[in-house]
């Protein structure tokens, strides 16, 4: 059995430790060793991006890094983007428009599209319908 690395990263502003396998990757890390359940896990090879989260600012696919490539990181994962609401808000004004519009369909994927959007707007936070469609 491979020898257990000590890893820390911040996730949502709170910061966590762990002891983690090499080759776990984040999305488990942060789902069976914290209890972060909000990011979903599809297909697990980095293409349909429900396990979408930011890290340090960049989206990532966290079924494809692994636990220990985010030492010292800052992630930010779906439930992390409520708090980030103003005004007193509940929700973060991507996900009351997921709501108002129905954009979360089945909900599956949505922590991922939520994530990849909040990245999206801080770029270009008037993009074009060609902009959106390209994204
Ligand atoms: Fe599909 Fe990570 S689970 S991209």
């Amino acid at each position: 059995m491979p020898e257990k690395v000590a890893i820390e990263m911040t996730v949502n502003g709170k910061r966590y430790e762990g002891l983690v396998e090499p080759r776990l990757s984040l999305a488990d890390f942060l789902r069976d060793q914290l209890g972060l359940t909000g990011t979903h896990l599809g297909c697990e090879q980095g293409i349909c991006g429900s396990c979408t989260v930011l890290f340090n600012g960049e989206t990532v696919r966290s079924c494809l890094l692994l636990a220990v490539q985010a030492q010292g990181g800052a992630i930010l994962r779906v439930e992390g983007l409520a708090a980030k609401a103003k005004n007193g808000a509940p929700l973060h004004p991507i996900q009351q428009g997921f709501i108002e519009t129905l954009g979360f369909q089945c909900g599956f994927c949505t922590p991922g599209f939520l994530i990849t959007i909040y990245e999206f707007l801080g770029e270009n936070p008037s993009p074009s319908e060609a902009e959106i469609r390209e994204r």
